[in-house]
């Protein structure tokens, strides 16, 4: 299956012939040396690059110097570039998130600061997203990762069997509704600009279980963000089972963590990986942009009837 769904992109296994691919964790995770992010990649470096983010489901580059333009065009050649709604996005560049905590903000909750999967309340929820930083604070901030595919494959056989039907219900409104934990409505003293929506209280149905259109490979697709129930359920109802997977999902041996550096560039696979930004560096200012790129919707473990 994984020779017919891959594109070619998994066809050349083993060593890079441009890249340094190092790994950072035993879950995931990869630091790329050997390129250049500013520069035009060669389609044979790219396709390098391709295959490093299937191998490792997020990818690592350090000390790159991009503009905007140059973080755009990047990320362009994996897809689209989506608008994130409910935030305001950089001055000029409507296809980049500014992720700004200034050092007079003490917020109980920063952005991106519980595990998630980006905008997985989006009827075609994104591939992947490119977070390149511009402002480090000297210690804390750093993100997390979490392996979706071993969170599935490290479920009993019986719950594996369970979830692969089971639809789940998404929405942003927990994040952007009105009691939203996330909006500022402008506040001046927050350098986000987050406001509510009504667009918040959509929801949308995924599969609690994905198949990886490149890797074939099954991932669980729940996140305490997001997720707010089964289909056909009461939240109340799910609540136990959905704690359940959450807590899975963010074990420690599931994860890896990124220790941000001026001109460090993370890019990570949304469809099989969830993440979270720490909220450990009260004093200090803290800005990283990121990029969005377009996906398609979430193929189910099983057919849907
Ligand atoms: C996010 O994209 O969820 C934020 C990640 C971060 O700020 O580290």
């Amino acid at each position: 299956m994984t020779a017919m769904i891959n594109n070619g992109i998994l066809e050349q296994a083993g060593s890079y012939q441009h890249l340094a691919v190092n790994k950072i964790a035993g879950a995931l995770g990869a630091e790329i040396g050997g390129i250049d992010l500013s520069q035009p990649l060669s389609d044979a470096v790219f396709k390098e690059v391709q295959r490093a983010f299937a191998e490792h489901q997020v990818i690592f580059f350090r000390g790159q110097q991009i503009t905007p333009e140059q973080h755009k065009a990047f990320s362009l050649r994996f897809g689209g570039l989506l608008e994130v709604p409910f935030v305001r996005s950089l001055e000029g560049h409507p296809e980049i998130l500014a992720i700004m905590k200034g050092a007079q903000e003490i917020t109980r909750r920063n952005f991106g600061g519980v595990w998630h999967s980006d905008m997985s309340y989006a009827p075609e929820p994104p591939l992947g997203s490119i977070l390149c930083s511009r402002v480090v604070p000297p210690y804390g901030g750093d993100t997390l990762w979490s392996n979706m595919y071993l969170a599935y494959e490290r479920l009993s056989e019986g719950m594996q069997r369970m979830l692969d039907p089971m639809n789940v219900v998404h929405s942003a409104i927990r994040s952007y509704g009105a009691a939203g934990v996330l909006v500022n409505n402008g506040d001046p003293a927050s350098k986000m600009d987050v406001r509510t929506d009504n667009r918040a209280a959509a929801e949308v149905t995924h599969p609690a279980v994905r198949i990886h259109p490149v890797t074939g490979r099954k991932a669980l697709y729940v996140n305490s963000a997001y997720s707010i129930r089964f289909e056909d359920m009461t939240e109340e109802e799910s609540k136990p089972l959905l704690d359940f997977l959450f807590a899975h999902c963010s074990r420690p041996e599931h994860t890896c963590r990124l220790r941000w550096s001026p001109g460090t560039i993370a890019m990570w696979d949304n469809r099989c990986t969830q993440h979270l930004a720490m909220n450990d560096y009260d004093g200090f200012d803290r800005e990283l942009h990121r990029t969005t790129i377009m996906g398609d919707k979430p193929i189910p473990a099983t057919p849907r009837p």
